[in-house]
């Protein structure tokens, strides 16, 4: 492999939509790892809608990321070096937020499972940290009941997808919301959705209340805005909503109004609970055993739009506020060994 490190540095905070020179390529020599820890060469790396928020110095769930560092990232990549006993060469192994770059030093590093039913691939998506979302999230905060209708937004995404497919195998109603007519067909005919909107084509209140003829009991929310607003005109006594993201706004550059229905909370004792996976960090196990098992007995399915080169992150990142992406996106770095 080559002996160059090329990274992606922040340049300068993105005002809106990221632009070219908010991120700088630049190339540093390969790092060499000190006494018990691993050199990794980053195979994929996971682009997703949460880079946008730690471009920004705002308040938020970790420390942005300071101008001039490398990019915050999630990657897989395989051991070249190893100084710790626990990792030897050619291991496949998760660092902690490997970053936008070709190789990263780690102390420590999760390792990751493969086999013919379960590719590198699968750990980036259903059985990585957007699967860990989607179950934590449906099943600790939107607690499913067979027979209750459940709706989620950016369906066909890399979160939403999984979550409705989890909603599915524990007897819901499920619909989906999603930005094309291929991507409701993929949720309804491969993923199994009862239902999908368009949300671009149709109105979304008539079109949810059309495919909600009971009401909605859980909202795995993803985007935020009318949508929300949709959902909270039509949610039902006691209902639950899992707030996993809020995209719509994430390159918002003027104060976001909230929604107009708040006081269907009030009016249908409604529980909202923002989550975020980390905190479910000590639950992974209980993940790792249900989705591992679904993922290889073909329950739940998943779905990559993987973009070659990692020259080509900053261009591909706009994909997921844009709606380019179906499934979950990820770069390809370099090969699988
Ligand atoms: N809480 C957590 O720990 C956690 C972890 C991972 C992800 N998340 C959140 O989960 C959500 C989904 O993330 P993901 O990684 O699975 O991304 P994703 O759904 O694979 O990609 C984002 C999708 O959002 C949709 N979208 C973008 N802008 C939109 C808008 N203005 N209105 C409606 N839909 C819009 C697009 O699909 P359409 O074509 O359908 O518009 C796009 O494909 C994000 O809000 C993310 O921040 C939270």
């Amino acid at each position: 492999m080559v002996d160059d490190n090329r990274q992606w540095r922040l340049t300068r905070r993105p005002v809106g939509e990221v632009r070219p020179g908010d991120l700088t390529l630049s190339v540093q020599p390969k790092p060499v790892p000190g006494s018990n820890q691993i050199l990794v060469r980053n195979i994929y790396l996971s682009l997703d809608p949460t880079n946008r928020i730690w471009m920004s110095d705002m308040d938020q769930y970790m420390p942005p990321v300071a101008l001039g560092d490398v990019m915050r990232g999630g990657t897989i990549g395989v051991v070249e070096v190893s100084n710790n006993p626990a990792f030897k060469p050619g291991d496949i192994v998760q660092p902690f937020l490997g970053g936008w770059q070709d190789y990263v030093v780690a102390d420590h590093a999760q390792k990751v499972p493969v086999s013919p039913q379960l590719p590198i691939l699968a750990s980036m998506s259903a059985l990585g940290m957007t699967g860990a979302t989607a179950y934590f999230g449906l099943l600790d905060i939107g607690k499913p009941q067979a027979g209750e209708t459940l709706v989620v937004s950016a369906a066909a995404g890399a979160v939403g997808s999984v979550a409705g497919q989890i909603g599915k195998l524990k007897g819901c109603r499920v619909v989906g919301l999603a930005g094309t007519d291929d991507k409701c067909a993929w949720v309804t005919r491969e993923l199994g959705f009862d239902a999908c909107i368009n949300y671009r084509k149709e109105n979304v209140l008539e079109a949810l209340r059309r495919a909600c003829p009971n009401g909605i009991d859980i909202y795995f929310e993803n985007v935020g805005g009318e949508i929300l607003d949709a959902v909270l005109t039509l949610i039902n006594l006691n209902g639950r909503i899992a707030l996993c993201g809020l995209i719509s706004s994430y390159n918002a550059t003027e104060p976001v109004p909230g929604p107009y229905m708040f006081r269907n909370i009030l009016m249908k004792r409604v529980t909202v609970k923002g989550f975020i996976i980390i905190d479910y960090l000590s639950r992974m196990e209980e993940f790792f055993r249900d989705m591992s098992q679904w993922v290889q007995s073909g329950q739940i399915k998943w779905r990559v739009d993987l973009i070659q080169g990692l020259e080509n992150a900053p261009v591909a990142l706009q994909k997921l506020f844009t709606g380019g992406n179906t499934g979950k996106l990820v770069v390809q770095i370099s090969p699988e060994p």
